[in-house]
């Protein structure tokens, strides 16, 4: 009898401990300041004098249930917007460049798979602030490491740069630590071809074409 009942079990238990949640989340890291965070739609409430999203989510901003969420708490959910108000927790956060992103891919390739966003970007932070060993460089490994036992390494949507151009040494600086970090990233997550797609800020030639 005792055997029966565990044979019954087992039987009811392997499927269910074999049937992955979400087979291979193709993983997409967000990482940089507060442009990658989304600020996208906040605005100052004359009211209450404080930062206040709107609420309003673009088209290209909807949520899909192709696309999840790793949340601060390391559970994957399905992603709306504010994608980072759980992990940017101190700022107001509103749409980012992260949901955009995972649509655009999912419109060309219907086929692409579940993509899993992993938000990790801070308002305000620099590029020492993303070097290894600090909290932000260990945070992002960490929870990247964690994504990837459910998936594969897609991407890294990397915005960030506004917080170093506020003197001229950081500037200077600027170029070589951003290589570490791509570097020290690439080696620690074990994928030395992982793709990183950077902004580009143009807003000095731009100005300057100005003047
Ligand atoms: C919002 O605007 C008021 C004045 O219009 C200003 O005093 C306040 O500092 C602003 N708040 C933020 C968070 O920018
Ligand atoms: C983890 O975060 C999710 C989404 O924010 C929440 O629903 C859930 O209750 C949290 N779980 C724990 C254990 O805190
Ligand atoms: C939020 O603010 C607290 C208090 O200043 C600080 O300790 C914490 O590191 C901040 N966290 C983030 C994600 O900005
Ligand atoms: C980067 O930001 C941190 C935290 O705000 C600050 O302590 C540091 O001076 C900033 N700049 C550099 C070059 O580290």
């Amino acid at each position: 009898m005792l055997s029966f009942i565990l044979l019954a079990l087992l039987a009811h238990a392997s499927p269910i401990q074999c049937k992955h949640p979400h087979p291979k989340i193709n993983i997409i890291i967000l990482a940089g300041q507060s442009n990658m965070a989304g600020r996208g739609g906040v605005f100052n409430d004359t009211i209450t004098e404080t930062l206040t999203w709107d609420g309003i989510v673009p088209p290209e901003c909807q949520p899909n249930p192709s696309i999840l969420r790793l949340t601060a708490n390391l559970t994957w959910v399905e992603a709306h917007e504010p994608l980072h108000a759980d992990i940017d927790y101190n700022k107001t956060n509103g749409v980012g460049p992260g949901m955009p992103f995972a649509n655009t891919v999912l419109n060309k390739d219907p086929n692409f798979g579940v993509i899993g966003l992993v938000p990790c970007a801070i308002g305000g932070t620099n590029i020492s602030q993303w070097q290894k060993g600090e909290f932000l460089y260990e945070q992002l490994v960490k929870r990247s490491q964690f994504a990837m036992q459910s998936g594969v390494y897609r991407a890294m949507l990397w915005y960030q740069g506004e917080s170093d151009t506020e003197n001229q040494q950081d500037a200077e600086l600027y170029k070589d630590k951003l290589k570490r970090f791509f570097n020290d990233l690439r080696f620690d997550l074990k994928t030395p071809k992982l793709p990183i797609i950077q902004v580009l800020s143009a807003f000095y030639c731009f100005i300057s074409s100005l003047i």
